[in-house]
């Protein structure tokens, strides 16, 4: 059989290989414990779960669902966009269901790239930032995020050559995988640079709600003008726990959620009713369970911070997401030191560089386990790794 050339260049998906690995370590026998993809280990709240069966339970939700999003869905969103962002929103021409947000960067791609047009991709960033544009014949070029700018882009540093292929630029805050957060007028300057350069921003906002410290995340479309160039790719996933459920919605720019809108009838038939339902339930009922699933990823962030510190590891504790962005020890490659966590401590953390070449150095890891695990985890890699 012969593939098209587009799926022959595409990467396995990281954490695809990630998978396979634990699955052959679990099948000999030996207990694994995964930092690695960001699935939290936290059930979905029960009134969602809830929702989904008395729903399910109704046949009206067994046929196609609208493609556009049930008007329920798309009003609940909005409605939590204004309470939650004092962003409103136009229910009926501002939002689309997606199947996740990673459906929405994979398929923004071919709403906006040509073959051979470039979009800005934040290094280290999510793998589809990479391989949305490859499904679209166009090509990422990196947007490197450093420490030492708060793992921000310099927006000054992208070249007039890469800008004059680039239609689109996507970041994330709070940031996967660094954990960074927005604390200046980054939101501003992107709107004037995005109009400047006619480019539109993607903005990845799966992990606003997940902060600690008293910090709160703000949309990029709170930002005036946002909505004129870009959209947000909002997620219900880390919220609620509900991966799973690929539950999500592409809000912003009416004009681009119209075009993503005749893409998506054309590639599939929408989000199932019932989940559509069940999400409304997460979306509009108290988010106390949200404040809640915070509380304890911060109580696990800070017991990692403070294990890792104890074995002389350096790391900062992040303001927000579910991941720890950590420098790895002197005398290793993100990917010798991941791999030696693995072969002889049985634990998986991510190596930083498949995030892409500045993510070298660094290794994510995911506070998606009890407490007791990730303290058993530091314990085997003080115990068995060289540090
Ligand atoms: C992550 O671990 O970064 C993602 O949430 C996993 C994914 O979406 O594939």
């Amino acid at each position: 059989m012969r593939f098209s050339r587009r799926v022959q260049g595409l990467p396995p998906y990281l954490f695809a290989g990630i998978e396979r690995k634990i699955a052959e370590r679990t099948a000999a026998g030996r207990d694994v414990i995964s930092l690695g993809i960001g699935d939290p280990d936290l059930p979905t709240p029960a009134r969602v779960v809830g929702a989904l069966a008395q729903a399910a339970a109704d046949p009206t939700t067994h046929q196609y669902p609208s493609n556009q999003g049930e008007p329920a869905f798309r009003e609940a969103v909005a409605s939590f966009y204004d309470s939650r962002f004092g962003v409103a929103l136009d229910a009926a021409t501002e939002i689309v269901p997606l199947l996740g947000a990673k459906e929405g960067i994979a398929h923004v791609c071919l709403a906006l790239l040509d073959p051979g047009d470039v979009a800005l991709a934040a290094d280290p960033g999510y793998p589809v930032y990479v391989t949305g544009p490859m499904l679209a014949d166009g090509a990422a070029v990196p947007l490197p995020l450093r420490a030492a700018r708060g793992f921000q882009p310099d927006l000054e540093a992208i070249s007039g050559a890469d800008l004059k292929r680039a239609r689109m630029i996507f970041v994330s805050y709070p940031n996967n995988p660094t954990g960074a957060v927005i604390e200046d007028d980054f939101f501003a300057r992107l709107v004037a640079f995005a109009r400047a350069h006619d480019l539109v921003v993607v903005h990845d906002n799966a992990y606003a709600d997940i902060t600690y410290d008293g910090y709160v995340a703000p949309s990029f479309l709170q930002t005036p003008g946002a909505r004129e160039v870009g959209v947000e790719m909002f997620s219900l996933s880390k919220s609620y726990n509900m991966t799973g459920w690929r539950s999500g919605a592409v809000v912003g720019s009416a004009d681009l959620v119209d075009a993503f809108w005749r893409l998506k009838t054309n590639m599939d038939s929408g989000m199932f009713a019932a989940v559509q339902r069940a999400s409304v339930a997460a979306l509009t009922g108290s988010q106390q369970c949200v404040a809640d699933m915070c509380a304890v990823y911060q109580r696990r962030r800070d017991l990692l911070v403070e294990a890792l510190r104890a074995i002389g590891m350096r790391v900062t504790p992040p303001k927000g997401t579910i991941y720890l962005w950590v420098p790895v020890p002197d005398g290793y490659t993100s990917a010798s030191f991941t791999e030696q966590v693995l072969e002889q401590a049985d634990v998986v953390v991510t190596p930083g560089a498949a995030y892409g070449a500045c993510g070298e150095g660094y290794v994510r890891l995911s506070l998606t386990v009890p407490d007791d695990r990730l303290q058993e985890a530091v314990r085997r890699i003080e115990e068995r790794v060289r540090l």
